[in-house]
This record gives C-alpha cells, structure tokens and sequence, in this order.
C-alpha cells in the first residue's frame, strides 16, 4: 500500500505495473491478500478520475485516494495516519508532487523538497518497527535536475539536489537497516507530462529550455514507470540514485 501524490499521466501508467508492485512486495495478487493502494494529490479532480480508472481495473476496495497539500504537515500527517489504520501496514511510500517556478520559488522547495522530507519522515515513522511498523520502502522522485545544473530553472534545480542529499542521508543511516527502511531516488530527465506546460515567468529563459529539450529529447511516461519498476525490484539497494534518460537507465550512486 502506498500513499503517494503524482501527476495524472504518471497514476495511469504506474496503473500498469502494480502488480509488479505487489510481486515486489512478495505479495501474490489474489483476491484474498492483494494490496492496497491510496493515491494523494493536491488536485481532487485528477484524483478522483485517476482512482475511478484504477478501481475498474483492481477493485473497488483495493484503490483509496484521499485529497492532500504536500505543503501542509497536518494534512500529511492524516493522509498517513488514515492509511495506517485503513490498512494496518505501509510497505511502499512514493513522494513524486512537483512543481516548477522559480517565480514563486518558496512555494517551488517547499513542495519539491519539503514535501518529500514531510513524506518521508511520516513513511519512517509508520513503517518503524517500534511504532508497530515492520520495515518498508521510501521512493523520492527528484529529477535529472537534481544532479546536474539546470540555469532556466535554479530553485527547482536546489529543490531536486535537496532530495537527492535527503534520500542518500537518510539510506545511510544505521536506524533505517535496524528497521529494514530502504530510501530509493529516481531521476527522471524530460518525460511528456502536464509539467512541462510551463507559463510565463515559471521559468528563466523558457527559449533556453526549449532548446535543451529539443536536443535531449522528451521520453515516454513508460519508460520512467520501467526504470520505477527496475528500481523497487533490485534487492538490498538502499541508497540507490537511478538516472532515467532516453538512452536508458543508469545506477548514479548507491549510497
Ligand atoms: N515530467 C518530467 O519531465 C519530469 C522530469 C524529472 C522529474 N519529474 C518529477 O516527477 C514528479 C511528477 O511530475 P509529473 O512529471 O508527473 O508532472 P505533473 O505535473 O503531471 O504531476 C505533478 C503532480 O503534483 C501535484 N502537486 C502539485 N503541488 C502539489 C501539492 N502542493 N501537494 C500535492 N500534490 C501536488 C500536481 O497536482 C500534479 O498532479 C515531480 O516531482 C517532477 O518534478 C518530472
């Protein structure tokens, strides 16, 4: 079961590999002890279609969705603790909710990072095995951006490089092996999806940009939800900071 916001795109074709998903979590998907999944976004109507869509296909009860601001820590905190107890365990958290502007640059960290460090701490604190927890994954998706400089876009760039840090941290310390909490990075460059529409001012030099992407390339949401699969089915990988690129997927750090 996983809590977790992301874009519409994204939730449709993560649909696709869920059952790989459960197979990851050494979990049969039958009808009896199939798991379950709750969808976060700050946007209720993405949710509520995304969820309808993946209902169809897994089961009424199998799909929860519950509407939350990443920025909020109340709001996180319930999101978390409602999941907990509607489903008695956590074995898979992703922090995917992004943004871009950098003209609003506040509002950009304290989604793209922040809100990854709210996550995660509320996935350590249910998966802890003192809490009643036993052991689970963190996935924090950063971006390309979040190891190479990006110059149309530094505070998103900042952003991305503080997940990348804040999951390879926390991968290395001795209280996440005790309670067997694995932390996972993914860095996706250019996929087709709803963010990289941006307006005016959202970016600094939206030419610049434009020309980066026309030269590397935008890749399919497919090959990002692989590269999400590879990753959560390699075993004894905490720490692990995957690059996802048109040319493939590449290990950038273990640890
Ligand atoms: N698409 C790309 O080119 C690309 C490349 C690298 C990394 N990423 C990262 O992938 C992740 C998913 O983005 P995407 O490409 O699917 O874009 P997207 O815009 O389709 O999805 C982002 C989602 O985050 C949600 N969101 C925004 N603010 C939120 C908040 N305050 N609380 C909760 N949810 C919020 C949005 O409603 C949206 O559904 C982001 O972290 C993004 O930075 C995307």
């Amino acid at each position: 079961m996983k809590p977790r916001s992301t874009g519409r795109n994204t939730l449709r074709r993560l649909a696709v590999p869920l059952s790989e998903v459960f197979k990851v979590l050494h979990l049969k998907p039958s009808v009896d002890i199939m798991p379950q999944v709750c969808l976060s976004d700050v946007n209720p109507h993405i949710l509520e279609s995304t969820c309808t869509e993946l209902r169809e296909k897994y089961g009424q009860d199998k799909v929860h969705y519950q509407v939350c601001d990443v920025r909020d820590d109340a709001q996180v905190e319930d999101l978390f603790s409602k999941a907990k107890s509607s489903f008695s365990k956590l074995d898979l958290v992703v922090n995917n909710a992004g943004v871009v502007d950098e003209q609003d640059w506040l509002k950009c960290i304290d989604i793209n990072l922040n809100g990854v460090i709210r996550g995660s701490l509320q996935g350590i604190k249910h998966m802890k095995k003192e809490n009643g927890g036993s052991g689970g994954t963190i996935v924090n998706v950063a971006s390309l951006a979040g190891v190479v400089p990006v110059s149309y876009s530094p505070a998103y760039a900042a952003s991305k490089h503080g997940v990348v840090g804040y999951t390879r941290s926390w991968a290395g310390h001795p209280d996440m092996k005790t309670n067997d909490i694995r932390f996972l990075c993914l860095c996706p460059a250019f996929a087709k999806t709803e963010i990289l529409k941006t307006k005016e001012g959202q970016l600094l030099g939206q030419k610049m940009a434009e020309e980066f992407m026309k030269k590397t390339g935008v890749m399919s949401v497919d090959q990002v939800t692989q590269a999400f699969t590879d990753l959560i089915e390699t075993p004894d990988n905490s720490g692990s900071v995957m690059s996802v690129t048109l040319q493939g997927s590449k290990l950038l750090f273990q640890v």
